[in-house]
C-alpha cells in the first residue's frame, strides 16, 4: 500500500469512507464489519467517519460505534489506523442535515465521539461544515482548544473555501493538517482548495470521490473518458478516478465510501495504477 501523510501521521494513500454503512440504505452490521476488516486487510489505515453518520435521532454516532467495534474485533494489528471523525453536523431524524458550530456544542460532540471511539484522544477531528449562524473563528477556536487540551491529536476542517482554510490555519497556529472537500469527476470546483492545500502542505481528502452513493454505479457511463482510460489500463472507471486524483498532488488522499468488501478492495488496489500524463490530461478535460 502506498503511504501519504496527514500531519506527521503516515496513512494509506486511499482511505475508507464510513458513511454508506450508517445512513439510509445501509447494510446489515455483519456486512459492514466485513467491509472494514477487508479495508484493513488491504492495507487501508485511514477511516473517515462522523458523529452525524446515522439515521434515527436516537442513534447519533452509529458509524463511530461501528468502526470501534470492527477495530476491536479485528485479529490483526490496528495500532497504525487513523480514525478521522467530525463534529458540527447533526441529523434530527427526518432525513435532513442541520449544523451547529457553537464552541459549547463542538466540545460536547467531541466528548461524545471520544466515548464512542473508546480512545483518550481522537486521532483527527474535523470541523464538519461552517455554521452560518456562528463566526467561523469561534468554531475553529473551539477546535484549537480541544487540540491544546489533548482531546484531539490533529485538527482538520471540511467544506471550507480558501479563505476559511487560511483562517483556520491562522487560528490553529499553523496546526491545520487536513481539508476534506467534495471532489470528483462530477464536482471539480474544489480544485482551488486542492491547489492551496498542495501549496501549504495540508492533506486534501476528496469526499464523494466517485460521485456519491447514488451516482457511483453510473460513473463510467456518465463520464465516458474515465471508462475509456479504464479499458486502456485494464481497470475500472472507479479505480481510474481514484488514480487520477492521487496523481494531482501528493497531498491528495481520497476516502471512497464502501459498504461491501469488494468495493474497498478495488479502491485500495487503485493506488498501484499508473496513468500517463496524456491520460491524466484527457481526464482533466472530461
Ligand atoms: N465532509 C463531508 O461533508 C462529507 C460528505 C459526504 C461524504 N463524506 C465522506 O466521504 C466518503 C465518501 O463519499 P460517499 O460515500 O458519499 O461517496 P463515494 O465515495 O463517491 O461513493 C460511495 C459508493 O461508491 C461505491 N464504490 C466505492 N468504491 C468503489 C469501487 N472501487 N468500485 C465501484 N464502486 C465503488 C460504494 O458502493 P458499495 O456501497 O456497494 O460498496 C459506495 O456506495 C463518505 O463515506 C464519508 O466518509 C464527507
Amino acid at each position: 500500500m502506498q503511504i501519504r501523510q496527514i500531519g506527521d501521521t503516515k496513512v494509506s494513500a486511499v482511505g475508507l469512507g464510513g458513511m454508506p454503512m450508517s445512513i439510509e440504505g445501509r447494510p446489515e452490521e455483519t456486512r459492514s464489519i466485513a467491509t472494514i476488516h477487508a479495508a484493513l486487510e488491504a492495507g487501508v489505515t485511514l477511516i473517515d467517519t462522523a458523529d452525524a453518520y446515522h439515521i434515527g435521532a436516537d442513534e447519533v454516532g452509529h458509524n463511530e460505534s461501528l468502526i470501534a467495534k470492527a477495530l476491536a474485533s479485528y485479529d490483526g494489528d490496528t495500532s497504525s489506523v487513523l480514525v478521522a471523525t467530525k463534529g458540527g453536523h447533526l441529523r434530527p431524524g427526518d432525513g435532513s442535515w442541520t449544523r451547529n458550530g457553537s464552541p459549547k456544542y463542538l466540545r460536547q460532540a467531541c466528548e461524545a465521539s471520544l466515548n464512542r471511539l473508546g480512545v483518550e484522544a481522537i486521532g483527527l477531528y474535523q470541523f464538519h461544515r461552517p455554521d452560518p449562524t456562528v463566526p467561523y473563528e469561534d468554531s475553529i477556536g473551539a477546535i484549537r482548544d480541544l487540540l491544546d487540551e489533548g482531546k484531539i491529536q490533529m485538527a482538520g476542517i471540511s467544506n471550507a473555501d480558501p479563505e476559511q482554510i487560511r483562517t483556520a490555519q491562522q487560528i490553529l497556529g499553523g496546526r491545520l493538517v487536513s481539508v476534506q472537500n467534495q471532489f470528483s469527476p462530477a464536482f471539480r470546483s474544489s480544485e482551488s482548495e486542492l491547489r492551496l492545500c498542495d501549496e501549504l502542505g495540508i492533506a486534501f481528502l476528496p469526499w464523494s470521490p466517485l460521485g456519491g452513493i447514488k451516482n457511483a454505479a453510473g460513473l463510467g457511463s456518465t463520464y465516458q473518458p474515465f471508462a475509456q482510460v479504464a479499458r486502456e489500463v485494464d481497470a475500472t472507471p472507479h479505480q481510474v478516478t481514484l488514480a487520477w486524483m492521487l496523481a494531482k498532488s501528493p497531498v491528495v488522499i481520497p476516502i471512497p465510501g464502501s459498504s461491501r468488501p469488494e468495493t474497498i478492495r478495488s479502491s485500495a488496489a487503485a493506488v498501484d495504477l499508473h496513468l500517463t500524463a496524456e491520460q491524466i490530461a484527457r481526464l482533466d478535460r472530461a
